[in-house]
């Protein structure tokens, strides 16, 4: 396995690469890897013949008062990680290898971004497609794999593949979970053990809202009042959203939901460590 810093480097080998015929693959992470990325890595290997790790924290998704600084870096862990998972290269660049001094160009989806992480998260998603955009130009990926966990991170950048005629297929991962049910994210290093009993309350109330629709509960302030009610009854959880959307769109659904088009997306903060998770409905 290599590790390439350079866009040039990575372009020209890329270019190679496909000029051989080789499918490539992109898992595009902020490194700080765990088995949720090793799955995602996997995936990528079972359908491509050179997977690509571009492993970048990318300054423009983090808003000003966001833990850009803080957000864990353990390079030397995730290279390992990724030889280990399958992976053929990383792609570890530099800040100012993808954003050069006076950079000034960004894209923008403006519908699916807004809603739900849109909303207290305002410059996120464009900071997302982005530096997407730019890794499927500077990798040229047949195929990118995303988790299902970032629900809405996957339907921006889909949209973004389809506005902007990029020719990636983009893949969508199961979101892994630990065995107490809680979804696997760097940032669950920061909870404490009490943070972290308290934060099952995301995947509690998920379940319970599936559960009621396996049930016959179609009515969406029925499933959204119950999950908000559990979260409530936890003190040190407080809840940003719960919303249930469809699929594509991100739009809120009203009335009853048609079980197998929507997804419920909660978002909380355990005291300062800000998470979220979701469910297909
Ligand atoms: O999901 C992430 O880790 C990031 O948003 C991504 C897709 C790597 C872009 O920086």
């Amino acid at each position: 396995m290599q590790t390439i810093t350079s866009v040039f480097e990575m372009q020209t080998l890329a270019e190679d690469l496909r000029s051989k015929g080789q499918i490539i693959g992109l898992v595009p992470t902020m490194g700080a890897l765990h088995e949720g990325h090793v799955s995602l890595i996997k995936l990528a290997a079972e359908q491509a013949d050179t997977v690509v790790v571009s492993i970048f924290v990318n300054p423009t998704q983090f808003g000003p008062s966001e833990d850009f600084t803080k957000y864990p870096r353990a390079l030397e862990a995730d290279v390992a990680a990724c030889e280990a998972a399958g992976a053929d290269i990383v792609f570890a660049p530099t800040a100012e290898e993808i954003y050069p001094k006076g950079y000034s160009t960004y894209v923008i989806e403006e519908h699916i971004a807004k809603p739900l992480e849109g909303v207290s998260r305002p410059s996120h998603f464009r900071g997302v497609t982005t530096v997407v955009a730019k890794l499927f130009n500077i990798v040229r990926p047949d195929l990118a794999v995303f988790g299902q966990k970032d629900a809405q991170q996957v339907a921006v950048i889909k949209k973004m593949v389809a506005d902007l005629h990029f020719t990636v297929d983009v893949v969508v991962a199961p979101t892994l979970r630990e065995q107490d049910g809680l979804a696997m994210s760097s940032r669950n290093r920061y909870l404490t053990a009490t943070q972290r009993i308290e934060a099952l309350v995301i995947h509690r109330a998920l379940r319970k809202a599936a559960g009621m629709v396996a049930a016959g509960e179609c009515r969406v302030d029925r499933l959204i009042a119950e999950a908000t009610h559990l979260i409530a009854q936890h003190r040190r959880v407080r809840m940003i959203y719960t919303s249930i959307v469809d699929r594509t769109t991100m739009e809120a659904v009203k009335g009853e939901i048609v079980p197998g088009k929507v997804v419920m997306t909660i978002a909380v903060w355990v005291d300062e460590i800000r998470l979220i998770d979701n469910e297909l409905l």
